[in-house]
């Protein structure tokens, strides 16, 4: 005994002084910023038992709470929470603190019932308040382990440009599209392979018709079949005609005519696709030149599926339109194996615009800033109001142009919120002369 009490008794000088010196090293290898959030955050460690009762994520443990009393033995405690008292044992979500030079993170366990994913995500706003900080976000990095963050500063507000981008030269079989850097500072890609239909939505003047001007940035030099069915008519593509295979403005029935030489491309691609790439399903050698991607851009896509506005009409329109949502549905449906990549873009991806036939079969769903909840809803899936600190609705401040809403896992979470990086001639013209 006298033994491992002597032992015991010069370890833990030990352990402390090493915990000291780690927690040291840590902090002085932060930024200044992540030095200042440090500090505030201490105070606020101190308060986390309070603030866990004040906004109920605290539990009462019946399980526990024995203790031995040496004249009455085994008793039970009593607790208050919330003005109720009971037996047992108050809980806390215990946490690792760690700032950063956006605010800092808590990593706690998730417990069961007051202290899970919901009930967090549900008390997010007052945690914010109590803590001064502009937003407070409750991620699931992995089963079992949750991530309440608080940004003070956005990481998504820094600007950022597409010289920054990763660089480097595409694997053809794993074709991915550059998205953006996300809030905890990943790069993120979206993987084509599997993909038909991607749809980009959100509120004019936020940045879409941008994101897929990179797109075509990056698959310069690619073997890449390029279709434009511009709804605006305007000049967003006119730098990217000379590589388009087919284009069209928004005359809905050239819409129409375009749609179905795309369509009747895949259905002849299906009879020679063993032969041509060894495979039912040509991702298997990726693309390549007689065999490309066939990447179909619609942009302002309300102007050729809105049926109610071409009710009716004599000029053939009414059919054009049906014809333009027939044809889509098609591509998403049946395209994959084929390289077949459809992008549909719209301000308000409301069924009237984005018939369902086509927006549900659109695995990969973008969403700049919205105006309301339903528009998110619409958007994104129904799976977005379980998850409000991921709406876009929150991105209306103009500071979050070219910010979006992705619809690509994180950790546990089934959305992630990315900055897309600018795209200014200059930053382009530099990128494509310094190519790898
Ligand atoms: N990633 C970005 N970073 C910074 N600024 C951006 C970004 N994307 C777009 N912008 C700015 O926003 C402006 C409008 O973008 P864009 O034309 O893509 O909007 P849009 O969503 O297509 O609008 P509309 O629905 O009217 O076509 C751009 O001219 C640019 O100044
Ligand atoms: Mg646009």
């Amino acid at each position: 005994v006298i033994t491992a009490l002597t032992l015991a008794l010069v370890l833990a000088p030990c352990v402390i002084a090493a915990w000291g010196v780690w927690s040291f090293v840590r902090f002085a290898r932060l930024t200044s910023q992540g030095k200042r959030h440090h500090l505030i955050m201490l105070g606020y460690r101190v308060r986390w038992r309070w603030l866990c009762r004040a906004v109920g994520i605290a539990w009462i443990d019946q399980h526990r709470g024995r203790v031995f009393h040496p004249l009455s033995g085994p008793t039970r405690t009593r607790v208050r929470l919330r003005g109720k008292s009971e037996y047992g044992w108050l809980r806390y979500p215990k946490g690792r603190w760690r700032a950063d030079a956006h605010g800092w993170s808590v990593q706690v366990r998730a417990l069961p019932k007051s202290g899970g994913r919901r009930q967090l995500t549900d008390a997010a706003e007052h945690i914010a308040n109590a803590w001064k900080c502009a937003r407070v976000q409750v991620a699931q990095p992995r089963p079992g382990r949750l991530l309440i963050r608080a940004v003070r500063l956005d990481p998504l507000l820094e600007p950022y440009s597409v010289t920054d981008m990763p660089r480097g030269l595409p694997d053809l079989r794993k074709l991915a599209l550059y998205l953006g850097r996300d809030e905890w500072g990943e790069h993120r890609w979206i993987s084509l392979p599997g993909v038909t239909g991607i749809t980009v939505g959100g509120l004019p003047g936020y940045g879409k018709t941008e994101l897929i001007r990179l797109w075509l940035h990056q698959l310069a030099g690619l073997p890449v079949r390029l279709v434009f069915i511009d709804g605006k008519g305007g000049g967003d593509y006119e730098e990217f005609r000379d590589r388009a295979w087919l284009y069209a403005g928004d005359d809905v029935g050239q819409a129409a005519d375009v749609l179905g030489a795309v369509e009747s491309e895949m259905r002849s691609r299906f009879a020679t696709v063993l032969a041509k790439t060894g495979s039912r399903n040509a991702w298997h050698s990726g693309p390549a030149p007689g065999f490309e991607l066939v990447l179909t851009i619609i942009d302002e896509c309300h102007t050729f599926y809105d049926l109610d506005a071409v009710k009716g009409s004599k000029d053939g329109s009414e059919l054009a339109v049906r014809q333009c949502r027939a044809r889509t549905a098609q591509l998403v449906k049946k395209g994959r194996s084929v390289l077949f990549v459809t992008l549909v873009i719209t301000q308000k991806q409301t069924s009237d615009a984005v018939p369902t036939a086509i927006r549900d079969n659109c695995s990969v769903g973008l969403s700049f800033a919205t105006r309301t909840r339903d528009a998110s809803v619409a958007a994104l899936g129904e799976h977005i109001r379980d998850y409000p600190s991921y709406d876009p609705s929150a991105l209306q401040d103009p500071a979050y142009v070219g910010v979006c809403v992705a619809s690509l896992r994180t950790g546990s979470d089934p959305f992630v919120r990315v900055r897309v990086p600018e795209l200014t001639p200059q930053a382009a013209q530099l990128r494509q002369e310094t190519k790898v």
